[in-house]
């Protein structure tokens, strides 16, 4: 069983699966939190637990993660690994009673996602899966703003009804749309991506499971039926209806560049607007109360001095520094620079306080379902060319 938990201690995260989003993210922000501290690393691969061990301090290695999950000095398990490798890891942290974040996609199939669904409900460890955007500074901001134009709508004193008298009702009058345009660069994807054996559904899985838990989120409604279309693994657009009568389209362009935004999220209802500008930028209009735009920090800015206006024309023009020295140093990797917060920090952070009972859930089981099935009603959809209810999204 996981050990009782004192306030004042962290808790001993051991990560499985130490690549790319590990060390990018999880690790170091586990290493900087006050509330975590880096106890194991697991992985298969020498050179990766190295580096765990020398650039990050992680007290203990592993090459099997059941050992890692065994080790009662273990309070909780970050699991990072591709999406082969989900239900048994989930399975044995249930059994010890400890809490789990886990990289999304949550599943590769509807019967592996049923039986995790149905395995931390019954052990009620607290669980979460990486839909990080729900803990990015600018999205909470947006989700907040939204929900409450939606809930509490305040009469627009400029809003132009032309013949008051004439207007129709309308079933879908306030009713709102979302769209999400995703620009992407696939030749910067790594090789798992294309392998069937490990990545089934490529980005209509693995990517798009992000996008539908924004919308679901931001929507607060149930999906009912999904519409898509894909022309192989690179150019998508999926639309999803709501009960409401609301609808999400996800339009995702994979031959894209890594030189501009890759998120832009746009809501319509009640008369206003929102926009999510790659999480550096908020921008609204018609919604009561609310600014016209809130910018957010960058995180690793190597371009303090340029784009000091900050937001989304303060990132293009460090961005564009950026990729001049990369050419000129024949070095693609030079062009990150300030990136956006996606929420990766505070989404650990925040399900650090849901373990020690002071925070809600962060993206729990039930809603990670949600964003799953739909995403899979899209896959079904796209395949068999015709719109698929959620209810036929059954194991
Ligand atoms: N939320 C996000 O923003 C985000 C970003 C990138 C990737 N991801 C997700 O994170 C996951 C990992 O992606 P990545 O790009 O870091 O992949 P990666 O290939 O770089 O890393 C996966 C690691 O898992 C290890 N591994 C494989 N089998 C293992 C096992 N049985 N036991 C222990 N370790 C094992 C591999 O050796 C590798 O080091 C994927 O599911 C991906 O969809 C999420």
């Amino acid at each position: 069983m996981m050990r009782k938990l004192n306030q004042n201690e962290s808790l001993r995260v051991a990560v499985v699966g130490c690549g790319s989003v590990a060390r990018a993210q999880h690790i170091p922000n586990i290493v900087r939190s006050s509330k975590m501290e880096l106890h194991t690393c697991v992985d298969l691969n020498d050179d990766v637990l190295a580096k765990c061990r020398e650039v990050f301090g992680a007290k203990h290695i592993r090459k099997n993660f059941e050992d890692a999950i065994a080790d009662p000095e273990v309070d909780m398990i970050c699991l990072a690994a591709t999406e082969k490798l989900r239900l048994p890891v989930i399975r044995l942290a249930a059994e010890a009673g400890k809490p789990v974040y886990v990289e999304k996609p949550l599943a590769r199939t509807l019967e592996e996602m049923s039986e995790i669904q149905r395995v931390v409900r019954a052990s009620g460890i607290p669980f979460c899966v990486g839909h990080n955007r729900r803990a990015s500074p600018a999205m909470v901001d947006a989700q907040r703003i939204f929900r409450q134009h939606m809930e509490h709508p305040k009469p627009n004193p400029w809003r132009w009804i032309r013949e008051a008298e004439l207007l129709p009702s309308l079933p879908d009058n306030g009713v709102p749309s979302v769209s999400v345009r995703i620009n992407d660069d696939w030749y910067s994807w790594k090789g798992w991506v294309f392998d069937k054996a490990q990545a089934p559904h490529g980005p209509m899985l693995f990517e798009m499971t992000h996008f539908t838990d924004v919308c679901n989120w931001f929507l607060e409604d149930a999906p009912v039926e999904v519409t898509a279309v894909e022309t192989g693994m690179l150019n998508m657009a999926v639309i999803v209806r709501y009960q409401s009568g609301a609808l999400a389209t996800i339009v995702i362009g994979n031959n894209g560049t890594m030189g501009y935004c890759k998120e832009l999220y746009e809501l319509m209802g009640n008369g206003g607007y929102l926009a999510v500008d790659h999480m550096l930028e908020v921008r609204t209009a018609g919604i009561d109360g609310a600014p016209a735009k809130i910018m957010y920090p960058m995180q690793h800015d190597l371009h303090p001095q340029i784009g000091l206006e900050g937001g989304v024309s303060g990132w293009l023009a460090k961005k564009q520094a950026a990729c001049a020295e990369a050419a000129a140093a024949h070095d693609p990797l030079l062009q990150f620079t300030a990136e956006p917060d996606k929420g990766h920090a505070h989404a650990l952070e925040r399900f650090a306080d849901q373990i020690f009972g002071h925070g809600p859930e962060v993206c729990g089981i039930d809603s990670a379902v949600l964003a799953t099935k739909v995403a899979f009603a899209a896959i079904r959809s796209a395949h068999e060319k015709r719109p698929v209810l959620l209810t036929e999204i059954v194991p």
